[in-house]
């Protein structure tokens, strides 16, 4: 009896020491469908995304023919580590690359975020009725604002707030699956080779975040 309360004793402490240890986990190659709506309600965009991991590459195609009034039709290829993005406009087979004054991504936990909690959305006792996610927190100083990143166990992103001086965001992703299915998806077209990296405009910040303001 007093074996069974002392470990559990030690179980909680152990739960406890690790929760305050808690590092940052990175997502692992992904596709899937990414929301973005702005907190005065409008659906800014929906679109499926591909993500590589170890070189930090997004690409993101807005489907515009979703049904909402407000979609943007974006396309997206950010290299994150590079620092610099191409927004594609493949009907007229265009391109411009432009560089990240911000390379916060919206899929995966920048290394200095801080830990929140452990939430359990749902059931936590019913069987598939129920997520365990953890949350982070960060400020984003390039856009004078901070987010609240949740992800699974494993690291999948559920769900970012981002609050900025002059709008707010919701991005949420649904449908992930761990793997790459096209990886072309990753390679920059080739009608954008070799371009210049366009000029940005005094006081104008890049990011992905900012495709959507
Ligand atoms: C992620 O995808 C890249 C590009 O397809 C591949 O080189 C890499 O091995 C993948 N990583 C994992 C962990 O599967
Ligand atoms: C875009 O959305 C429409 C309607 O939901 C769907 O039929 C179509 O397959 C989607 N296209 C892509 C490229 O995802
Ligand atoms: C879509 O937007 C246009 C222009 O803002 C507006 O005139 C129209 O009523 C909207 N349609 C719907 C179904 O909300
Ligand atoms: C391609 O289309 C976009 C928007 O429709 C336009 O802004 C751009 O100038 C076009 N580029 C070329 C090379 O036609």
């Amino acid at each position: 009896m007093y074996a069974a309360i002392t470990l559990f004793v030690l179980m909680c402490l152990t739960a406890t020491t690790h929760a305050e240890h808690h590092q940052p986990c990175h997502a692992p190659n992904m596709t899937g469908f990414m929301t973005v709506i702005s907190l005065k309600g409008e659906i800014r965009a929906f679109g499926a995304f591909t993500y590589e991991s170890m070189g930090k590459k997004l690409r993101f195609r807005s489907n515009e023919s979703h049904p909402t009034n407000t979609s943007l039709g974006l396309d997206l290829l950010m290299f994150f580590e590079e620092g610099v993005f191409y927004e594609i406009d493949s009907k007229n087979q265009s391109c411009e690359k432009k560089s990240l004054q911000s390379t916060l991504e919206p899929l995966d936990i920048p290394d200095d975020a801080t830990f929140l909690s452990t939430l359990h959305s749902g059931s936590p006792s019913i069987e598939g009725e129920g997520l365990k996610i953890n949350a982070w927190t960060g400020s984003m100083p390039e856009l004078k604002g901070h987010y609240i990143m949740s992800v699974t166990m494993g690291c999948l992103p559920v769900s970012t707030l981002y609050f900025t001086e002059s709008t707010s965001f919701l991005i949420s992703n649904t449908d992930v699956e761990l793997e790459i299915k096209d990886p072309d998806l990753l390679v920059v077209p080739s009608f954008c080779l070799g371009l210049p990296v366009e000029e940005t405009p005094e006081g104008t910040v890049n990011s992905f975040l900012n495709e959507f303001m």
